[in-house]
């Protein structure tokens, strides 16, 4: 008779005894494993916040600007589906108008659901998988991105912004993105797919990286892209202070 077995466990569990049982321990393997990987992501992690603003974004405080209408369904549609959803989500759009914050809500919602879930800002993980570098540091470059690239949700957020230096490009996002095909990721840019696969092409000093666009390849194969097509409501809340 065919065997079931739960490695974390140690245990088999035979599916034709009792399907509540095996449905339960199943459930239970789910989300023992969830823990480990969480655990890790958390020590991996521990120097990475979500900065103040980001942590209060949801779904429910985003108001529906001119310009926002589509993005804001795909991305509530993305966090209520996602099990099922086979691409991660691109926004691109101008600055300051409500991209990270719906990355960050969608961020949320799946942490509330259970899901192992890391948020981070490109440059916030370049200084990160840097750190490793440290004599000192106890984490190695091999423990930030295989903690990257095994969350069920990795949000790369303003990516495309500065230059890219050889280091982060060949060993810090390659790996990451390269690791994570067949899994989701989100990302938030301020540059169009033709601006971002330039800015993969050419290094510090002019270097060439990128020159076959195999990063951009793999984004685009794995992505839906939205433009948020609304103005900046960062500027929208200043000219308001101004004139209160
Ligand atoms: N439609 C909106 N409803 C409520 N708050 C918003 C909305 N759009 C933006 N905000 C708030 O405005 C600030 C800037 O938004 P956000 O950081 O999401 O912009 P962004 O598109 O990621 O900008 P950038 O391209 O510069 O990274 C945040 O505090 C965010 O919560
Ligand atoms: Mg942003």
């Amino acid at each position: 008779m065919r065997r079931v077995f739960f490695p974390l466990f140690q245990k088999y569990v035979m599916p034709s005894a009792c399907k509540c049982v095996a449905s339960r321990m199943e459930k239970d393997q789910l989300d023992l494993e969830r823990s480990v990987r969480r655990d890790r992501l958390e020590r991996h992690y521990k120097r990475s916040i979500i900065s103040e603003s980001l942590k209060r974004a949801s779904f429910e405080n985003f108001i529906i600007r001119r310009g926002t209408e589509n993005v804001f369904n795909e991305a509530k549609r993305f966090a209520d589906t996602f099990r099922i959803q086979e691409f991660g989500l691109m926004l691109y759009g101008k600055p300051g108008n409500g991209k990270s914050h719906l990355m960050a809500s969608i961020h949320h919602e799946l942490v509330k659901h259970g899901y192992v879930c890391l948020f981070l800002d490109v440059s916030q993980l370049f200084n990160t998988a840097k750190d490793t570098f440290k004599f000192s540091s106890k984490v190695s470059l091999t423990d930030i991105i295989t903690a990257a690239v095994d969350c069920d949700l990795l949000t790369l957020d303003e990516i495309g912004s500065g230059v890219l230096s050889e280091t982060e490009f060949n060993d810090i996002l390659f790996p990451i993105i390269n690791g994570r095909m067949g899994k989701k990721t989100n990302y938030s840019s301020n540059l169009d797919l033709n601006r971002l696969s330039k800015w993969f092409e050419k290094g510090r000093n002019g270097g060439a990286l990128d020159t076959d666009g195999r990063l951009i390849d793999r984004i685009i194969g794995s992505c839906r892209v939205f433009e948020n097509l609304a103005t900046s409501k960062r500027h929208e809340d200043a000219l308001k202070r101004m004139h209160d």
